[in-house]
């Protein structure tokens, strides 16, 4: 499904009533709220909203647990991190139990911090499969989602849940998990804002590029919702 909101702050806040909404049902229905969080810029004005009224007072944060889709391996002070982001625009503003965030961490040592964040995943779902409640995602200019990048490695992992990636073009290592484990959510949800995202989106949602050249269309879930939530600027290309 394709929502195409007037603006980014339009499709912010509908992201935010997305979340929201998945809380409370969760909770209801489950007594948990397992949540994947996208890095990048699209989604902090989203996270920005969540930590306002009159949304921050409606979502059951004692029950809500946090994870990331990707880190970039850096300090965690370090402005690139995408975990000090959610801190900065929500984390640091919602009651989240700190028991019940749990932020990749990488710096210096990326095959490890992906095993260790694979083997937290593991003891966090238990004997069933990854199911999160709700994945949010960026979409890249070349395609990239999480840290999925065009041409590497990691598209191929059909075992591992978390996986470590050089990234050439910044000299540096992230870890992200893997389109596997991503498709096993209940829902996933793309954000893409924004002029400089709509030959891309066109190419995600309308192409048949491989999904080695553009790892976005390896987001598929398997037993799950799939939402895309852009906006006209981004929509411009699309045909349908
Ligand atoms: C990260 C990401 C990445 C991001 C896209 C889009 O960079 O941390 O997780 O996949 O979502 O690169 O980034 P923007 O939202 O900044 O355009």
């Amino acid at each position: 499904m394709i929502r195409v909101y007037p603006d980014m702050e339009a499709l912010s806040r509908a992201a935010a009533e997305l979340f929201a909404d998945e809380a409370r049902r969760a909770v209801a229905e489950r007594g948990r709220f397992a949540v994947l969080l996208a890095g990048g810029e699209t989604p902090r004005r989203c996270y920005e909203i969540l930590a306002e009224a009159p949304l921050r007072d409606l979502i059951p944060w004692d029950a809500v647990h946090v994870f990331w889709g990707d880190e970039r391996c850096v300090p965690a002070d370090d402005p690139r991190s995408n975990a000090a982001m959610v801190h900065r625009a929500l984390l640091d503003h919602a009651p989240v139990p700190e028991a019940q965030v749990h932020p990749i961490t990488c710096a210096g040592a990326p095959r490890e911090g992906a095993a260790k964040y694979e083997k937290l995943l593991r003891v966090f779902f238990g004997d069933g499969p990854p199911r999160f409640d709700l994945v949010f995602l960026g979409l890249g200019e070349n395609g990239h989602t999480a840290s999925l990048f065009p041409g590497t490695a990691v598209l191929e992992e059909r075992q591992r849940w978390v996986a470590e990636v050089y990234v050439a073009e910044e000299g540096l290592h992230r870890v992200t998990l893997t389109a596997p484990v991503i498709n096993q959510a209940a829902l996933v949800s793309f954000l893409a804002p924004g002029e400089g995202k709509a030959e891309v989106l066109r190419e995600v949602l309308e192409g048949n590029a491989d999904p080695r050249i553009l790892p976005a269309r390896l987001i598929s879930p398997a037993d799950g919702k799939f939402i895309w939530l852009v906006d006209r600027a981004a929509a411009r290309l699309l045909r349908h």
